[in-house]
């Protein structure tokens, strides 16, 4: 396959994406990065236009922040490989800790003299700005002079995505319990610590392949666990997740797994801001190291291999860990027990949303077991925390819709939920009744000669079953009816909701459970007896189709629009022109579909 060619199929109409989307896909770089590698590999300038003046400005220093921040890395490298102090104090303690020279060359370890002013006077005399040097935090005055805020320490360079360098953290070697044992990096327009992940630059492509990101606490972890060949691990610092850096896991892989040590006060902490990793779809494992051991002494301690083997031993599922906990605290205390059940039942109910149905009978029957209580009583009150949750939404959403065509005064709703998450669980919905048409009416005739199977499957096929639907598991359900409506077997509903197969008839079962809703133009628009579903299949087909096809392509034109906030040659601004102006004609059309299917 060319990697340039088929990377994003426009819905639609099949057009293809390019190098950029390639480089965004495969690298995780945003849309300027990409631009950027490309224009430096192919050595052209890119014309970059300012919004605004403050934007130049905060660009301008951030800049001069990364040219500071590289020459000190250099600064600090040369002086660990090359000067006596280096060599003796800084190396040799590397060294002693296991570090091999090609790890410490990697990760660009340095090392900074036990002297007052030796590199702010490298640095002052490069010409490097006063103020800037400040910033960095390199540099602090005191009694108004230049002085180096990092003295005889070991120097770890953290990196951005793309290997610049945004700041360090620097180590004491001597056992002085006075001084801090990092002096880290202040915040300033490059180092903002809530969205940083130490080693992320190093671990982008393990964790693709691994399909895993790996969480530790510190520095020393990270090079370690790489030294051993273990590469998709990035740090946190010691501190609690913040939604940012889950953010950008969540961009990587949807596979955490956080160790941690036993004794860390860190990981409270980093438990903390866990359900919103949940939330995410994220798929969260705990593993706990033993023994007052931390990754980095464990790794040295028993191997690579003893250490892997570890970690697949060790791992414990996130949910069924805190449902652990919270059980051991709730002791024999009956009340107490019941508010346990509610709450994990509150929990899974959740991961309706993150797309994951399997995963969501998984835990049930996990949970039922470490609970001591009967399956489908659990499965029922998840059921119920999801159907309050989605009556409240359809009344909202009714609500919306009312006052939209009627232009009356919007009902008062409790608001509860962002609508981004409403929104979210609409979208849900849609899929989840296309995939009820279709094993509702797939037998019934959609024109002469098809049926409404027939027609559903052209569907999927001219727009990608596999870019339609967000939750995958329908797919489950689709290519079921599939091989047995081509078998000529009856794809119809019973036999899902006594399937064999416990995930997919629950499923099934959920899926019959959703509330199906007349369009409220529908009521308005149409004189005389209301027709049931029955008689509305069409339309039904027709609408829920279509608000798929509309809600893919506004998700791309939103995607489009981001591009074109950021975009900076007039090649590239053209090319996201058209691709704005074609999809908001596919938009068109297919609004003007629905709205003669509603309005008949
Ligand atoms: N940390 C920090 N400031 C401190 C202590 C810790 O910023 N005073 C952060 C660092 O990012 C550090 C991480 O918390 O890497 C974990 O702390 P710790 O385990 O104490 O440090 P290690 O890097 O593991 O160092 P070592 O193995 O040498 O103890
Ligand atoms: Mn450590």
């Amino acid at each position: 396959m060319s990697p340039t060619k088929e990377i994003y199929k426009c819905f639609g109409c099949g057009r293809s994406g390019n190098a950029i989307g390639f480089l965004m896909e495969h690298e995780k770089y945003s849309y300027v990065e990409a631009l950027r590698w490309l224009a430096n590999k192919y050595n052209v300038t890119i014309e970059e236009t300012e919004t605004s003046p403050e934007l130049k400005q905060i660009r301008q220093v951030a800049d001069s922040l990364y040219i500071i921040n590289g020459f000190a890395q250099k600064y600090f490298s040369d002086i660990l490989f090359e000067s006596e102090e280096g060599i003796d104090i800084g190396l040799s303690y590397l060294k002693e800790r296991g570090f091999r020279e090609e790890i410490i060359k990697k990760f660009q370890l340095g090392y900074a003299l036990n002297k007052k002013e030796a590199f702010a006077t490298e640095a002052l005399s490069a010409q490097y700005n006063p103020e800037l040097l400040v910033k960095t935090g390199l540099v602090v005055i005191r009694d108004e002079k230049p002085t180096d805020n990092y003295r005889g320490r070991v120097i770890f360079p953290v990196h951005n995505q793309t290997g610049k360098v945004l700041g360090f953290g620097a180590r004491i070697i001597a056992g002085n319990d006075r001084a801090p044992k990092y002096i880290n990096t202040p915040e300033n327009e490059i180092y903002v610590k809530s969205k940083i992940l130490y080693g992320s630059y190093f671990a982008r492509q393990a964790i693709d392949k691994a399909e895993e990101c790996l969480l530790v606490e510190g520095y020393t972890d990270v090079i370690s666990l790489h030294q051993a060949g273990i590469e998709n691990v990035v740090a946190s610092g010691g501190t609690s997740l913040t939604p940012d850096q889950l953010r950008l896991i969540k961009k990587y892989t949807s596979n955490l797994t956080i160790i941690y040590d036993g004794d860390s006060a860190g990981i409270k902490a980093a438990l903390r801001g866990l359900d919103l990793a949940l939330e995410e779809g994220l798929n969260v494992k705990l593993v706990l190291i033993p023994d007052n051991e931390d990754p980095d002494s464990y790794v040295n301690k028993v191997g690579a291999s003893g250490f892997r083997n570890f970690l697949e031993a060790n791992k414990k599922d996130f949910i069924l860990f805190q449902l652990e906990v919270s059980l051991r605290d709730a002791g024999r205390d009956a009340k107490k027990k019941s508010e346990v059940v509610n709450r994990i039942a509150e929990t899974i109910s959740r991961l309706n949303k993150a797309e994951d149905f399997t995963r969501q009978q998984d835990y049930i029957r996990q949970c039922s077991e470490l609970l001591k209580i009967d399956e489908t009583g659990l499965n029922t009150l998840v059921n119920k925390f999801i159907r309050e949750r989605v009556s409240k939404q359809e009344y909202k959403n009714a609500a919306e819709n009312a006052s939209e065509y009627q232009d009356t005064e919007t009902a008062q709703i409790p608001d509860e939920e962002d609508d981004a998450s409403l929104l979210l669980r609409k979208d849900e919905l849609n899929e989840m009744n296309i995939v009820r048409a279709l094993i509702e009416f797939g037998t019934k005739s959609w024109d002469e000669s098809r049926t409404v199977a027939d027609h559903l499957f052209e569907e999927f096929e001219t727009n990608g079953l596999n870019e339609l639907f967000d939750n995958k598991n329908l797919l489950k359900i689709i290519d079921t009816f599939k091989t047995w409506y081509e078998a000529g077997l009856d794809p119809g509903p019973k036999n899902f909701l006594y399937h064999e197969d416990h995930s997919m008839s629950s499923l099934a079962i959920s899926l019959m459970e959703s509330p199906y809703e007349l369009s409220v133009n529908w009521k308005e628009h149409y004189d005389g007896p209301m027709p049931g579903r029955e008689e509305l299949y069409r339309e039904e087909v027709l609408s829920t189709m279509s608000y798929l096809k509309l809600r893919k392509i506004k998700r791309l034109i939103d995607e489009n629009q981001r591009d074109m906030e950021k975009i900076h040659t007039v090649d590239e601004q053209m090319t996201l022109i058209q691709t704005h102006q074609h999809l908001k004609q596919l938009e068109i059309e297919i609004t003007r579909q629905m709205g003669t299917v509603i309005f008949k």
